[in-house]
C-alpha cells in the first residue's frame, strides 16, 4: 500500500512492519526512517555497495566517476537538533556522489521563526531539493514529514538522520558495516556477543542497532545498564518476537571478557525531565577504561556512536580494538551507499567496482 494511498490516521495506526512496508516505492528504499526496513540481504548488499564506494573513492578516476553519478541532484540538511557527525557524513556522502548540499541548521535563521509550519518548511525544501535529510528532537516528525512529500505533488525522499529519543537508523547501518567489517575474518555477525552499555533507555541508536542485529543467526544482545537507564521494553519485545536471545544485566565488568564486541553509550541527559535527573544515578561502574583492555578479547572490538564523556577513556583509543574512529568514517560510506540505492545508481556502481577489480567479500 503505497504512503501515498493512505490518510495520515490510516498510516499511523500501522504496524512498524506495515509502516516500512509503506515507504518503498517501486520495489525500491525511499523513504528511509527505521532500522525495521532493513532486512539481512539489505544490509549485506548495503555493506557491499559502501565497500566498493570506498574502494573506488580511493583513486583519482574511481573518484571522477562517483562525482559524476548525481550531479544533478540536491539534497537539503534539516538538521534542528545538534550533530556533528551525522551532518557532516551526510554532506561528504551526497559529495562523494557529486550531489550539491544546502542546509537549515536553527530555524531562528528560517521562517519557521516567523511562525511557518514545518510541514510547509519540508515543501518548501522539496521545490529546491531532491533529498531531505532531517534531524529532529521530535519524536515521529520525520514520519508525518514523509507521509505529507509523499502525499504533495513533489514526493521527494526523506532520510531519518535520528528522531526524538526513538530511532537513529543510519546510525545503526554504519554500525553494522563496521561490524562487517571487524569480524570479516571471524565468520561474520552470525553468532557474536553483543553488549550495549550506558543510557539505553534515551540512546536511539542502540533501539535503532539491536533491531539490525535481529537480522542475524544466533547474536546474543546484552543490555548492560542501571536499572533506570536499561533498555525499553518495546525493544526486548521486538526480540523476543523474532526469537532473539538477550540478557539485561547491571554488571558490567562481568560482562566485558565474553563479548565481542562492546558498544559504549553516554549519558543522555538532555532528555532529563527534570534538573540534574541523571546526576543522581551512580553510571560510574559503566565506563570503559585503560585497566579494562586487560580483560578484553584480543580479537573483540570496541564500539561507540560519539560523541563521548568520561565512559570511554581517551587512553583506549591507541588500542587497535577500538574502531569508533573507524566507526564514524564508515558513516560516510554507507550513507552514500544509501542514497545511491535511493537514487537508483547501485547497479552502476557494482558494474564499475568489478570492471576495476573491486572484490567485496
Ligand atoms: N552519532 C551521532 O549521531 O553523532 P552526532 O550527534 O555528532 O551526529
Amino acid at each position: 500500500m503505497p504512503l501515498r494511498d493512505v490518510s495520515w490516521e490510516e498510516f499511523s495506526g500501522l504496524s512498524l512492519d506495515g509502516k516500512a512496508r509503506a515507504l518503498n516505492s517501486k520495489g525500491r528504499l525511499f523513504h528511509v526512517l527505521y532500522a525495521q526496513q532493513f532486512g539481512r540481504k539489505e544490509l549485506d548488499d548495503l555493506g557491499a555497495l559502501a565497500t566498493q564506494i570506498r574502494f573506488l573513492a580511493k583513486s583519482d578516476d574511481g573518484a571522477r566517476f562517483l562525482l559524476g553519478l548525481l550531479p544533478h541532484r540536491r539534497a537539503m540538511l534539516y538538521f534542528t537538533q545538534p550533530s556533528t557527525r551525522t551532518f557532516l557524513s551526510f554532506c561528504a556522502a551526497c559529495e562523494v556522489l557529486g550531489m550539491s548540499l544546502g542546509e537549515v541548521r536553527d530555524t531562528s535563521t528560517s521562517s519557521e521563526f516567523k511562525g511557518e509550519s514545518q510541514e510547509d518548511s519540508v515543501r518548501t525544501f522539496s521545490s529546491y531539493f531532491d533529498l531531505i535529510v532531517m534531524r529532529s528532537k521530535i519524536g515521529g516528525l520525520a514520519e508525518r514529514m514523509a507521509w505529507t512529500l509523499s502525499n504533495s505533488e513533489r514526493p521527494v525522499p526523506i532520510i531519518n538522520a535520528g528522531s526524538g529519543r526513538d530511532q537513529h537508523p543510519t546510525q545503526a547501518l554504519l554500525d553494522i558495516y563496521t561490524l562487517q567489517r571487524s569480524f570479516e575474518r571471524r565468520g561474520g555477525i552470525d553468532g557474536k556477543r553483543i553488549v550495549f552499555v550506558g543510557d539505553l533507555a534515551r540512546g536511539r541508536t542502540v533501539r535503532s542497532l539491536s533491531c539490525l542485529l535481529a537480522n542475524y543467526r544466533g547474536v546474543r544482545m546484552v543490555f548492560v545498564a542501571p536499572d533506570q537507564l536499561q533498555i525499553g521494553r518495546d525493544i526486548l519485545e521486538q526480540l523476543e518476537a523474532r526469537g532473539v536471545s538477550y540478557e539485561l544485566s547491571a554488571d558490567f565488568a562481568a560482562a566485558i571478557p565474553d563479548a565481542d564486541a562492546i558498544y559504549m553509550t553516554r549519558i543522555q541527559d538532555e532528555w532529563d525531565k527534570e534538573q540534574g535527573e541523571s546526576a543522581r544515578i551512580d553510571t560510574s561502574s559503566y565506563c570503559f577504561t585503560e585497566a579494562d583492555l586487560a580483560r578484553l578479547g584480543k580479537e573483540a572490538v570496541l564500539m561507540h556512536p560519539m560523541p563521548r564523556r568520561n565512559e570511554m577513556a581517551a587512553g583506549v583509543d591507541r588500542d587497535p580494538r577500538a574502531v569508533y574512529w573507524r566507526q564514524m568514517r564508515n558513516g560516510m560510506w554507507i550513507r552514500s551507499a544509501l542514497i545511491a540505492v535511493q537514487f537508483g545508481i547501485a547497479e552502476v556502481i557494482r558494474n564499475r567496482a568489478s570492471e576495476t577489480g573491486v572484490k567485496v567479500p
